[in-house]
């Protein structure tokens, strides 16, 4: 899949599920920016897959951006578009979780996460699709969870973010398909990522007997999807949800 001279941003991109995804639009061919509330660890990232890529002549950019903020965004997505002149892809993967039982669940908790998952979702594509739609040609991947279409005990704020990705992701796809812009999800289940790391065993063990491929995902299974979903062969798919989640959710 061939993503030749294209600019990519893809956020949340310093560790975990974003990386894999920087790390596999960078081998297609694509310029991407790493935008990450985490500079440090962007600055990282970016000098570790130069290093991998040695020379391949793919050009990498940390930005420091919290999603959540509006303003930090179109700063943000200025910025590439005066450095590297357009913008072809947007993968909207910062997330954050804040778990607990609903009813003990504070409002803070609540609105950091919706802040975060889904109101970082509606900046960062209302602050591309302006340059999409010049070029009437653009792909949005929004980075949704098995949680958002099944529910989780102890998430409700998560789960509802996720599920709002879902519906926003399909009005987006409906509203921009006529200027040539396509706006899929990617709903992972259970992807071994710092996000997982603090699961006990016996939850653990418990997730592994739901999920019919007998693993947890990888954060490349999740990438080869994005992928899939940016390339010039995914034309004629928007408003979808890949789930990739080892067949633990079938629909
Ligand atoms: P992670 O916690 O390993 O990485 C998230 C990245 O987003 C970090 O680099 C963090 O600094 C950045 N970030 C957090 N808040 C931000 C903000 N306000 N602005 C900019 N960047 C911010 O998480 P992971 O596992 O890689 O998750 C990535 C996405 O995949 C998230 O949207 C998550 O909800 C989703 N997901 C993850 C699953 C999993 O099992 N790991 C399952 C389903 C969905």
């Amino acid at each position: 899949m061939n993503l030749d001279g294209q600019i990519a941003i893809v956020t949340g991109g310093a560790q975990g599920i974003g990386k894999a995804i920087v790390q596999v639009l960078i081998q297609s061919g694509a310029d991407v920016v790493v935008a990450d509330m985490n500079l440090d660890r962007a600055r990282e990232t970016v000098s570790e897959l130069e290093s991998a890529s040695g020379g391949s002549g793919r050009r990498l950019m940390a930005v420091g951006v919290n999603v959540a903020e509006s303003k930090q965004v179109t700063e943000m997505v200025d910025r590439v578009v005066k450095e590297w002149g357009k913008l072809d892809i947007l993968v909207n993967n910062a997330g954050i979780t804040r778990d607990g039982l609903l009813l003990r669940m504070s409002e803070e908790d609540w609105n950091r996460v919706m802040d975060v998952n889904l109101k970082g979702t509606f900046h960062c594509t209302k602050a591309v699709l302006p340059f999409m739609i010049r070029q009437r040609r653009g792909r949005i991947v929004n980075i949704a969870s098995i949680v958002g279409a099944m529910g989780n005990a102890g998430q409700a704020n998560y789960a509802a973010s996720k599920a709002a990705v879902i519906g926003f992701t399909k009005s987006a796809a409906r509203e921009y398909a006529s200027r040539g812009i396509t706006v899929n999800a990617v709903a992972p289940g259970f992807i071994d990522t710092a996000l997982t790391q603090n699961l006990s065993q016996e939850v653990r063990d418990l997730l592994l007997k739901q999920i019919p491929l007998a693993r947890l995902g990888t954060a490349m299974d999740v990438a080869y999807a994005v992928r899939f979903l940016i390339s010039e062969e995914a034309g004629y798919i928007t408003g979808q949800v890949i789930h990739v989640n080892g067949g633990m959710l079938m629909i």
